[in-house]
């Protein structure tokens, strides 16, 4: 699915020889779902004409402020606010530069300043114009606005002119615009996410653990946000920032990763457990660090075992829709179809580790397994593999929940 795929987004055309690009993005825009309303300032309705606009977009195009007919219909306070994203493309120096000063002197520039879409602009001037420091210093100003600036590219410019400043073909555009905005596969969705390791305190300084470095478990908690999931992060001790956007647990134990699960389960629709939990935790937890006496040899260490913290929760909470990873380092898909069943899942993740494979690395394989189907997500960055692996989810979460 297309991540513009029934989006609103208002096409903005600015006075430039480029305006007849904007015919086609126009129509690759429609082509991809999105819903399309164009607004044209004066100046590019000489480069080219509302109605071809009109035609491809089936809507009004708007052009003034001060039509009462068109606002009558959508005035640009609505439209404004109608836009999920604004897409000023061609973008000229002199529209760059009322939009980085806020000006509002045209019904283009007042909509940009009444909304609070996301706003793209894709430059297109001569080679000069694009290099001058007024014009480089509008575009830091838009970008430290949180304006996307789309291109421009270099090449053969219709004044003859070689160099920077054309705009990018329309079909960059749409790929910059999907590649920028959020998939929605998991709106109105929240996911509960464990990740990285369990530390079992031995004594006040030592620990039983594991090699996970928690970038699987991370990288599925950015996924799921730019997916549109409301995100909790459970997570072991690992070096990696809190996602921005995700509300972030941090714990040691298991015993604590359970008891936080518990806590957040409730309100939650999906788990996914990434998290490498240490199946047994010392007995004893000494109070003081453990003397290495030199009358002995050998140290034995009683271990219990840990609860099962996916098992727990899928069957405390079986309105959850549970995803489990399983690491293994042999009979990968017999086991993990095994846990599948015994912890009684949805999905699960079969992960291939030891020999340098899953733990640590910053790629990863998996045969993401259900009960009557399954398929593989071969080696890729575990980022692309988190979306992947989402994506699949996302199908099965809303198919199971259709079923309802
Ligand atoms: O963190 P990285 O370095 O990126 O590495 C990622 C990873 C290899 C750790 C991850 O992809 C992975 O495979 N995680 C599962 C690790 C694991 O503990 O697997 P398991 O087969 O032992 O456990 C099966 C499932 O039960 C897991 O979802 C685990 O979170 C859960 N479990 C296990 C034991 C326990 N006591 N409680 C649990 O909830």
């Amino acid at each position: 699915m297309s991540n513009i795929k029934n989006k609103k987004i208002l096409l903005g055309i600015t006075g430039g020889i480029a305006g007849y690009k904007s015919a086609e993005l126009c129509r690759l825009l429609i082509k991809q779902q999105a819903e399309v309303r164009v607004c044209m300032t004066q100046s590019a309705t000489e480069f080219i004409s509302p109605l071809t606009l009109q035609a491809l977009s089936t809507k009004p195009v708007h052009t003034d402020l001060f039509d009462h007919e068109a606002e009558a219909a959508m005035g640009h306070i609505e439209l404004a606010k109608w836009a999920d994203i604004i897409i000023i493309a061609p973008a000229t120096a002199n529209t760059i530069a009322k939009i980085a000063h806020g000006f509002a002197d045209n019904l283009l520039t007042t909509i940009i300043l009444a909304s609070h879409a996301k706003l793209y602009i894709a430059p297109a001037m001569n080679q000069n114009m694009w290099q001058q420091p007024q014009t480089q210093q509008n575009i830091q100003q838009l970008a430290s606005l949180n304006i996307k600036t789309l291109g421009p590219a270099h090449g053969i410019q219709a004044c003859g002119d070689t160099g920077m400043g054309r705009m990018l073909e329309a079909r960059e555009i749409i790929a910059e615009l999907a590649k920028n905005t959020p998939q929605t596969l998991l709106t109105n969705t929240t996911i509960l996410i464990t990740a990285g390791p369990t530390q079992e305190a031995l004594d006040p300084v030592r620990y039983l653990s594991n090699r996970s470095s928690g970038k699987m478990g991370y990288a599925i908690a950015k996924a799921a946000l730019q997916m549109g999931a409301k995100v909790r992060l459970i997570s072991g001790p690992v070096n990696l920032p809190e996602p921005i956007g995700v509300e972030t647990i941090k714990i040691q134990s298991a015993q604590q990763l359970l008891t936080s699960c518990q806590q957040y389960a409730g309100d939650s629709d999906i788990f996914i457990a990434t998290a490498a939990v240490a199946d047994f935790r010392p007995i004893v937890q000494s109070q003081q660090k453990i003397k290495k006496q030199d009358d002995r040899d050998k140290l034995t260490i009683e271990l219990t075992k840990n609860p099962d913290i996916l098992a727990t929760i899928s069957h405390d909470f079986p309105h959850l829709f549970t995803l489990g990873f399983a690491a293994e380092t042999e009979q990968l898909i017999t086991s993990a179809k095994k846990k599948l069943k015994s912890k009684k899942l949805d999905m699960i993740a079969a992960n291939q580790v030891g020999d340098n494979l899953g733990f640590e690395k910053n790629d990863n394989a998996i045969e993401l397994i259900w009960h009557d189907g399954q398929i593989s997500l071969p080696m890729m960055d575990k980022q692309n593999l988190a979306f992947k692996l989402l994506s699949l989810l996302a199908k099965h979460y809303r198919n199971c929940n259709a079923a309802y």
